[in-house]
């Protein structure tokens, strides 16, 4: 191999990195300004193109091929051999010492790459709430007003004892998460944990609708026994006992809503569930 390196080469690996720089750029600007799927797709699979090509190219041309053979003959080589070994390695290494064009173009689209995934990475951390944040609280705060599915707030008295409404935040009745259940018992019957009886009002008791199971609406309750059951695999919850899983896979109480009314006698909630609702992957309770 010759000892001036190739600048054909060079300049060709240069150039392979130059369009994962090229792509890294692209990443980001698309990031920042509109975040187009498929044009992200498009900007790394140019960055990483060009990161393959360019190592591709450096390895098959820049770096010595061999074949290399091993003497065995003598453990130990005489002197003017083992001179003469060193200069001739020296003179090999000579052409990948001097490739500092590709060096340095790959360390620039390494580092262009690497700032490129700060944006993401950014987002992830620091821009609005984190999926797991978001997981993890609904939309019912303090003094929000609890309104069925039509968007009408109740008064306690509009549930019968014995029955069962689904009720979501005012102004959020789509909001599957926050999707919640009011069961009226008789207030002497409940045996609530942890003083939550202060959680409810006139024996309405407020539940999260979503299975701690699977994430299937609880959609049945058995008056005569006083439980909700979710239909998709027959999880059965206690509603006198804080909805403790009695029956079925449910491991997980469905959390409670604590709930009052406010000055005109309208049903609120008293906060948001005190433990994330869904499935049973949670185990914060
Ligand atoms: S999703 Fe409710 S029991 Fe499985």
């Amino acid at each position: 191999m010759s000892g001036r390196g190739r600048p054909g080469t060079d300049r060709l690996v240069a150039a392979a990195f130059a369009l994962t720089v090229l792509g890294a750029v692209f990443f980001a600007a698309v990031y920042v300004l509109g975040n187009r799927t498929q044009l992200l797709g498009l900007a790394l699979f140019l960055a990483f193109a060009g990161l393959a090509a360019g190592f591709a190219v450096w390895a098959g041309r820049l770096l010595p091929q061999g074949p290399y053979v091993e003497e065995r003959e003598a453990m130990i080589s005489p002197p003017e051999a083992r001179r003469v070994f060193a200069s001739e390695l020296d003179r090999d290494q000579e052409p990948v010492v001097r490739a500092a064009l590709p060096r340095r173009m790959l360390m620039l689209a390494l580092g262009t790459l690497a700032v490129a995934f700060l944006f993401p990475i950014r987002s992830l951390l620091f821009s609005g709430p984190t999926p797991w944040r978001a997981l993890g609280r609904t939309a019912w705060r303090d003094g929000v007003r609890i309104v069925d599915a039509e968007g009408r707030p109740l008064r306690p008295s509009d549930i019968a004892r014995g029955g069962i409404v689904t009720v979501f935040p005012e102004g959020r009745v789509k909001d599957d998460h926050a999707m919640t259940v009011l069961v009226r018992v008789d207030p002497a019957r409940l045996a609530l944990p942890g003083g939550r009886g202060a959680w409810t009002v006139d024996g309405v008791v407020a539940y999260s609708k979503i299975c701690t199971h699977a994430g299937c609406p609880v959609a049945l309750y058995v008056q005569t026994a006083e439980q909700l059951v979710c239909p998709c695999h027959q999880s059965v919850f206690d509603v006198l006992k804080g909805a403790p899983p009695v029956a079925g896979p449910a491991a997980r109480p469905l959390p409670q809503l604590p709930i009052g009314v406010d000055a005109e006698g309208m049903l609120v909630a008293r906060g948001d569930f005190p433990a994330p609702v869904g499935p049973g992957y949670w185990r914060t309770t």
